[in-house]
């Protein structure tokens, strides 16, 4: 192995930079080549190739949130010959071996690549969904899960103030990773995630029991999997004759200056993937796994994840004890 791509693809993550600067140092350090290619695959499609020799080409990048080398969720990777023009740019740079920081899709990607064109790479987990099998977590969502929190502190101010009840939805796809902590962290009242029974019955009988009893302040987080919040506002006032307000956080979450926890972990992945992807492994993306880096094969970490599953029902069942 004498020289290796890096690129991002999917969603962008807080702490992708510092995993591109991770990968960039560590490849300098062993003595290889380093090309940087721009917007995923798409960038591997349109021969969009820039040198990173130099360590410094990655200077300055460790607490900015996005990706310096840009993202793109890519349609034309998904075909044949999309994926034919990307091994000939691979072909043409004389890359050996790719580091692919991403999610789920670009593990998809990658894996496919492999199959079909034999292009050697190693993934690293990175999404705020936090939805990948073998990582206990992912860059960014530990971040992702803080700004929420930040915009959840706020709404409070203007929950208690007026005395209503708020409907926020959250990130995460089909994951509730940043609905369940958002809620514990948040003190929220109720969270609704996916393969929770969305039973608004019960909810709307705790709201009005609650404010029988004089309380008045009602935060609900909605995971986006599980549904939407300006639906969960219409059930609640068919159900109550309360009014409420929704609250749809959105890309915000994806954004912002990454939390110490997901620069370190970025830094870790970068360099155990430098080292996996030279020591010849492959078709695999590395992970932490109880503090330990540990390699799975890309078709086990796209595999639906229910990692978190009783974790999640732990501290739901702490959360709805919490709020009273
Ligand atoms: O996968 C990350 C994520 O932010 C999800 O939480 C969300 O469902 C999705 O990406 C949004 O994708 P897009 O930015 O393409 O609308």
């Amino acid at each position: 192995m004498k020289r290796i791509g890096v690129l991002t693809s999917g969603g962008d993550a807080p702490g992708m930079n510092a995993a591109i600067r991770s990968t960039v140092r560590c490849a300098a350090h062993r003595g290889l080549e380093i090309r940087g290619i721009m917007r995923g695959y798409e960038g591997l499609i349109k021969n969009e190739v820039i040198n990173m020799d130099d360590p410094r080409s990655v200077s300055n990048i460790l607490s900015r949130g996005g990706t310096i080398l840009k993202t793109a969720r890519s349609e034309e990777f998904m075909t044949k010959t999309g994926r034919k023009k990307a091994f000939e740019t691979v072909k043409n740079n004389g890359i050996d071996g790719l580091v692919i920081i991403g999610g789920n899709g670009s593990f998809t990607g990658a894996h496919i690549f492999w199959r079909e064109f034999k292009v050697p790479s190693i993934g690293v987990p990175a999404t705020i969904d936090n939805d990948i099998s073998g990582s206990d977590y992912a860059i960014g969502s530990h971040t992702a899960v803080n700004t929420a929190l930040d915009a959840i502190d706020k709404i409070r101010d203007t929950v208690t103030s007026m005395e209503r009840i708020y409907v926020v939805e959250v990130m995460g796809r089909e994951d509730p990773f940043i609905a369940i902590r958002v809620g514990l962290a948040g003190g929220a009242e109720e969270v609704v995630f996916p393969y929770m029974k969305y039973d608004i019955g019960r909810i709307c009988k705790e709201i009005k029991k609650g404010r029988e009893k004089g309380k008045v302040s009602w935060i609900i987080v909605v995971a986006e999997g599980a549904g939407k919040a300006p639906d969960v506002v219409k059930d609640i006032k068919k159900k109550t004759g309360f009014s409420s307000r929704a609250v749809v956080l959105g890309h915000i979450q994806r954004g912002g200056t990454p939390a110490a926890v997901d620069r370190i972990l970025a830094s870790v992945l970068g360099a155990a993937a430098v080292e996996a992807l030279t020591a010849g492994k492959t078709d695999s993306m590395v992970g932490v796994v109880s503090n330990e880096p540990k390699t799975t094969p890309y078709e086990i970490a796209i595999k639906e994840d229910r990692k978190n599953v009783r974790t999640d029902q732990r501290l739901y069942n702490l959360t709805k004890i919490l709020a009273k």
